[in-house]
């Protein structure tokens, strides 16, 4: 498909298969694609490294300054790396996703991040997927898809991906924490994760890779006319 110089922007709640279905995009239509969570989930380890959050989930105000010091950046495969080490493992933790929604309420650290996403947006030519990339980030977005799944198929996904990476997580648990990032990531002051107006919604609970592309696909041929 010939599609012209877009940013296509990607939300919903956790674990809808937000990520898989944004980067199949990608490929599919040779954009880039970036994790704008990836970079929450960077700053908390980074907070979570230099004690600057507790375990019932204060901010310390130091961080605002400790950020600026903050390097994240995506290599070429996409991988998140911290100056210049890798942490794309270490992000992807139950210990670092139970503390990711508190860091990413404080209004400092969203900026943060969306400095960092306007910079690799400049361009076009990118799928983003996030929890307020149609809304917030870039509301201007050409083309934005919002993402839904019951929690049960959420939770079972969830739990697949953890065990899959040699993690023993309990199915309540991961449920406990898809409902409190969930109610944490809708209801903070900013930039609270909700479908935008113009956004198309896919609820993917009963899809599979191929037709979720094959929605996207019907979607951008009628949007923009191309075929
Ligand atoms: O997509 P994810 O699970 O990796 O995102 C991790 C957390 O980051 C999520 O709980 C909320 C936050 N987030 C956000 O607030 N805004 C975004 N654009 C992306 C993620």
């Amino acid at each position: 498909m010939n599609v012209p110089n877009i940013i296509i922007a990607i939300d919903g709640y956790s674990s809808t298969g937000k990520s898989t279905f944004a980067k199949l995009l990608a490929r599919k239509l040779g954009f880039l694609y970036l994790d704008s969570g990836a970079l929450y989930r960077g700053v908390t380890l980074f907070a979570q490294e230099d004690r600057l959050i507790s375990k019932l989930n204060i901010v310390d105000p130091a961080l605002k300054t400790e950020l600026q010091g903050l390097r994240l950046r995506f290599g070429e495969d996409g991988r998140l790396f911290m100056g210049d080490r890798c942490i794309e493992k270490q992000i992807r933790t139950m210990e670092v996703s139970s503390q990711v929604s508190p860091i990413a309420a404080v209004p400092y650290v969203r900026e943060w991040v969306d400095e960092q996403l306007h910079e690799y947006g400049r361009k076009g030519r990118i799928v983003m997927d996030g929890r307020d990339i149609g809304t917030a980030v870039f509301p201007n977005a050409q083309l934005k898809i919002f993402m839904t799944a019951s929690e049960q198929v959420r939770a079972q996904r969830r739990y697949d991906e953890l065990k899959a990476k040699g993690e023993e997580p309990l199915l309540e648990e991961v449920v406990r924490n898809l409902r409190e990032r969930d109610y944490i990531d809708s209801h903070r002051e900013t930039a609270p994760l909700r479908r935008a107006d113009d956004a198309f919604e896919l609820d993917n609970s009963e899809m599979g890779f191929s037709e979720e592309l094959a929605w996207a696909q019907g979607v951008i041929q009628g949007k923009f006319g191309i075929l």
